[in-house]
């Protein structure tokens, strides 16, 4: 049947007075009324379809699965039971982009069984809150399914509308990896694609996103496109080297497939959907996890001027650590990360991924010494674990380095995975990576060791259950202007990362360059040359725009020397009890003001792409009655990107709720905003 006949179908059964029950279908509705999600059977397959204020978003779409070895599970089924409940709490984060999050949703599961033998069961268990829906699949312990290989999951997202999306391709198995640049255009033109998936309507305010929560024991999920044939996206799994995608035994669930609905974009933004689909805090404590902002032996190798290999260039040693160190004390960051500590670094440190030591420093780099140091200075050291993607070399030492670093005191690490598949040729976010990554999670937080992982899982709400998982990187960061072929990162970058890339999760972006003309490694001359393509006022901007509890400072010690905005970096909060998405659209601009968490500090931070903009951002944020200092940091006078990228104006003035302040952006400009109670 067409979809769309079907949707009329499902929607006239819906308004007559036959029990739904008898038609095979039931119905699930947000706690507002605004969202509902229909599950209904018809010709012996099942198909689930969302519609917002009674316009549908989701057309009737296929549920099940394909199997190795056995019948695909989707046809012949019928509906055997259904029941309800419904849940309203607020919880509180142990960090985050807000404290206390509210998880108040009207629960539908519908369970479903083949009319034929073998006779498999399963259930949708439906979620619908106020901001979206989640639905996954469980597959009950029975005599008709055991043990299982899934080869397709056969979800679709039948899109009622031919929403623009912004999206990252997914040319899986090899061409995985999420640090692309972002395209946009029509779903119907879509290919193969990553998630979360941000589609805005054609009416011109409504959004959607689809992405996937609490992926614990199962591949990454892709959306494959249309290729021009409709407006239904498949999800696609990635495989492991045999090409199975999952392999499992019942009883099983699956991750959550969400899909986050917004009336205009700035809504969009903290998005806690996932968070709420994913199960509660199991550490036992949670008070040594703590945000902070570092800086780091880092920049230095991405540039040139130090290499992560031995040798006269070499950054970690010892001396180089102390002096990171001493900065960090100096000016109130609360870490130091030091890359290419340990041996494995020498000739080709991808290729030779099984040679990677993670406890055996290099003999210029005294380890316990530096914990020591780091530590009589009040400084975290942060470790860094490069795998190059050699999964087994790094589970065999994983235990013992955790041990290792546990014993210095050391409570955070960087790891990192940079390639496409693994030794053992499965694709890096394959069920064979999801479980790797979930493993050392929970091995890290049994050492009381927090994560900065590179190279990741895409971030599906883990850090509600171990919030040891702290950021990720996920999307192309501040390194693709140190070294991209294609110059880095294009000024609408960051524009386009606020309302895709950085809804699943915070996000190790390593803002904070001061030398964007690369002057102390030669300028970039041609447009193809690598260089940061943003204002100095944007890179603080940063700060505030792209959350991260673990924030760097990125660039050179020396080049934050004698630098007024410096401040900006120093006094700027990396956890916050709320935030606000005040103004933006997708690649073009976005304004955000978060308060720090238990404090009466503001923060703002406004950023555009190549275009400069004037912004009217009212302050009714702020607590009434109260007056408060704006010290302001904007581009100055002739800013732009291209070829005046330095000028910075620092102003200060007083301002209240009543105060709309004129917001000026510079092409490829930003400006950050300290809003603080008055004295
Ligand atoms: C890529 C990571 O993103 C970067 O931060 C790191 O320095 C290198 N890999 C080396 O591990």
């Amino acid at each position: 049947m067409h979809r769309h006949s079907l949707y009329l179908a499902f929607s006239l059964a819906a308004t007559t007075l036959i029990a739904p029950a008898l038609r095979g279908q039931a119905s699930v509705t947000s706690p507002d009324g605004r969202n509902q999600v229909t599950v209904q059977v018809r010709d012996g397959r099942v198909y689930y379809g969302l519609t917002h204020d009674g316009r549908a978003l989701i057309l009737p779409s296929l549920l099940g699965f394909a199997f190795r070895g056995a019948a695909p599970l989707r046809d012949s089924l019928r509906i055997t039971d259904t029941a309800r409940d419904t849940h309203d709490e607020t919880w509180t984060q142990p960090w985050g982009e807000v404290a206390r999050v509210r998880d108040h949703h009207n629960e539908l599961a519908v369970g479903l069984a083949e009319t034929a033998a073998p006779n498999r069961r399963f259930t949708v268990r439906v979620r619908v809150f106020n901001d979206g829906v989640g639905f996954r699949y469980e597959l009950p312990e029975q005599p008709g399914l055991g043990a299982f290989e899934i080869t397709d999951e056969l979800t679709e997202f039948a899109l009622a509308d031919n929403a623009r999306a912004w999206w990252l391709p997914s040319n899986w198995p090899r061409k995985d990896r999420s640090e692309e640049l972002f395209s946009s255009g029509p779903v119907s033109t879509l290919d193969s694609v990553q998630t979360p998936l941000t589609m805005e309507l054609r009416d011109g305010h409504t959004v959607m996103v689809i992405h996937e929560a609490d992926l614990e024991d199962y591949a990454r999920m892709f959306l494959a496109g249309p290729r021009m044939e409709g407006r239904t996206l498949r999800v696609a799994l990635a495989p492991m080297a045999d090409g199975i995608k999952v392999r499992g035994h019942t009883p099983f669930v699956t991750p959550w497939r969400t899909i986050q609905v917004a009336d205009r974009v700035t809504d969009l933004a903290p998005s806690v959907l996932g968070l709420n689909l994913n199960p509660p805090n199991v550490l036992p404590r949670t008070d040594w996890i703590k945000p902070m902002k570092f800086v780091g032996v880092w920049w230095g190798m991405h540039i040139g001027t130090m290499t992560w290999s031995s040798g006269p260039r070499h950054g970690a040693t010892t001396a180089n650590a102390k002096r990171y160190i001493d900065f960090a004390a100096a000016n109130g960051f609360g870490g130091v990360l030091v890359e290419g500590w340990n041996t494995g670094w020498d000739g080709d440190w991808i290729a030779n991924r099984d040679a990677f030591s993670f406890t055996q420093p290099y003999p210029d780099y005294d380890l316990p010494e530096v914990a020591r140091y780091a530590q009589s200075k009040g400084i975290r050291l942060i470790v860094h674990n490069e795998t190059s993607g050699g999964i087994q070399n790094y589970e065999r030492q994983m235990d013992s380095a955790f041990a290792l670093y546990h014993s210095l005191g050391l409570d955070a690490i960087k790891t990192g995975y940079v390639t496409d598949l693994t030794s053992e040729g499965h694709s890096h976010y394959s069920q064979f990576m999801v479980q790797h990554y979930r493993r050392v999670i929970a091995a890290a937080a049994k050492d009381g060791i927090a994560l900065d992982v590179h190279e990741p899982m895409h971030d599906t709400g883990e850090r509600r259950t171990y919030p040891n998982m702290m950021s990720r990187e996920g999307a192309r960061g501040q390194e693709y202007n140190a070294w991209s072929g294609d110059g880095g990162n294009p000024p609408e970058h960051e524009t386009i990362l606020f309302f895709t890339r950085m809804l699943d999760g915070p996000m190790d972006f390593t803002p904070g360059i001061f030398d964007i003309l690369r002057t102390k490694t030669g300028p970039a001359r041609r447009i193809d040359e690598p260089r940061v393509r943003t204002t100095l006022a944007k890179q603080l901007a940063l700060y505030v725009v792209l959350y991260s509890p673990l924030q760097m400072a990125a660039d050179l010690p020396e080049n934050y020397e004698h630098q007024p905005a410096f401040q900006f970096i120093r006094d700027v909060a990396v956890d916050w009890d709320t935030t606000r998405v005040l103004d933006g659209r997708i690649g073009d601009y976005v304004v955000v003001a978060r308060r720090v968490r238990g404090g009466a500090t503001w923060f703002v931070g406004a950023i555009t792409d190549e275009q400069a903009r004037t912004l009217d951002v009212p302050l009714s944020f702020l607590t009434p009655g109260r007056n408060y200092v704006a010290e302001i940091y904007a581009d100055g006078p002739n800013a732009n990107w291209l070829d005046n990228p330095l000028p910075v104006t620092i102003s200060r003035r007083l301002v209240t709720r009543a105060t709309r302040l004129r917001v000026m952006l510079a092409p490829g400009g930003g400006q950050a905003i300290r809003i603080r109670p008055a004295p």
